[in-house]
């Protein structure tokens, strides 16, 4: 379990988001963004059911492990984007937000303190485990440690990434890893939290009905390079039992998707919403349930947010058509 840390929620906003996208201070000076969600850090209780879903089923390489109670997956050349730790709690435990350099990452830190966010610098035992130069971390009202890192180690070129079951690999890059989906406590101090803490921007809204009379409602962030959301906070109208409700995978080809969705099938997980395609981030996509009981998307041709031409929509519906709950069965003839 992470420890329980002082809410990052105690703060005074300093700072404005002006429509260019460019954050300041009331001061005038200008503040660093984080550019990216760098990583993903996961409590497990079965380190083996994780492995076998995630390089298997899904495509991800079993990296240099720390210990016999942890598991790192690879999506590419990083050393490391998925830590999993063995735990009691079956969960996500922490994030990294990517800052492009030290000096960016210090800026960004010396803001939040500022705003008197009670922000920490990480251990040398912390960084050491996260594969990265320089961290610090605080806690998001939902109980998510939040940790903000510049230099991730890179593997070496003769350790290319290599997929036993992928054909073109993750998009990642300067979009980062993927996103996550949080399932909020509190709509209000989930909203504070990314807007006024992470400092990134809204891309988007979906309200819609999952479930006769049962509406979610979702608000989405993205960071500086612009994949269309790197978290997501939604009001859940059922309990889930988790932090979250989801963490996304982007794969460059559609082919991918589709071989992965089968391989998930084949291998007995359990597909939770078939393939279909989301209005806002236009992912092409599918839900399968991991060994640690919240929902993995695999999806691929994701809209990278152009913040010069944004127009932040509120949409209706979670799917265009698709993501079915079950997978409709062949018409008998
Ligand atoms: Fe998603």
């Amino acid at each position: 379990m992470l420890r329980t840390e002082e809410s990052c929620a105690k703060f005074q906003p300093l700072f404005s988001l002006r429509a260019d996208g460019e954050r300041k201070t009331r001061k005038g000076n200008r503040v660093a963004s984080i550019s990216s969600l760098g990583y993903f850090v996961i409590g497990a209780t079965d380190l083996a059911a994780c492995e076998a879903f995630a390089v298997d089923a899904i495509g991800l390489q079993t990296g240099m492990g720390h210990a016999k109670d942890s598991l790192t997956l690879r999506m590419d050349d990083h050393a490391q984007r998925v830590l999993i730790q063995k735990s009691e709690h079956d969960d996500l435990l922490a994030v990294g937000w990517q800052l492009d350099t030290e000096q960016a990452l210090d800026e960004f830190v010396s803001d939040l303190k500022r705003k008197q966010v009670q922000v920490q610098m990480g251990s040398p035992e912390l960084i050491a485990e996260r594969r990265v130069k320089l961290l610090y971390h605080c806690d998001c009202p939902n109980g998510i440690r939040h940790e903000f890192y510049a230099g991730a180690l890179r593997a070496s070129t003769l350790d290319a990434f290599r997929s036993k079951v992928m054909k073109a690999g993750f998009l990642t890059g300067r979009l980062g890893v993927g996103h996550f989906v949080i399932a909020a406590r509190d709509a209000g101090e989930a909203t504070d939290f990314c807007t006024q803490v992470l400092g990134i921007r809204i891309s988007d809204y979906i309200r819609g009905e999952v479930a006769p009379g049962k509406v979610l409602d979702a608000t989405f962030y993205h960071t500086s390079t612009g994949r269309h959301h790197s978290i997501a906070t939604a009001m859940v109208p059922f309990p889930l039992g988790k932090r979250i409700h989801h963490i996304m995978f982007e794969m460059v080809d559609m082919d991918d998707v589709g071989m992965a969705f089968d391989r998930c099938i084949k291998l007995g997980y359990e597909i939770t919403s078939g393939l279909g395609h989301h209005p806002n981030d236009k992912m092409f996509s599918f839900y399968v349930r991991t060994p640690s009981g919240f929902l993995l998307e695999v999806g691929t041709g994701g809209v990278v947010v152009d913040d010069d031409n944004w127009e932040i929509k509120s949409f209706s519906q979670l799917s265009d058509w698709g993501h079915h709950k079950s997978q409709p069965k062949p018409a008998t003839t």
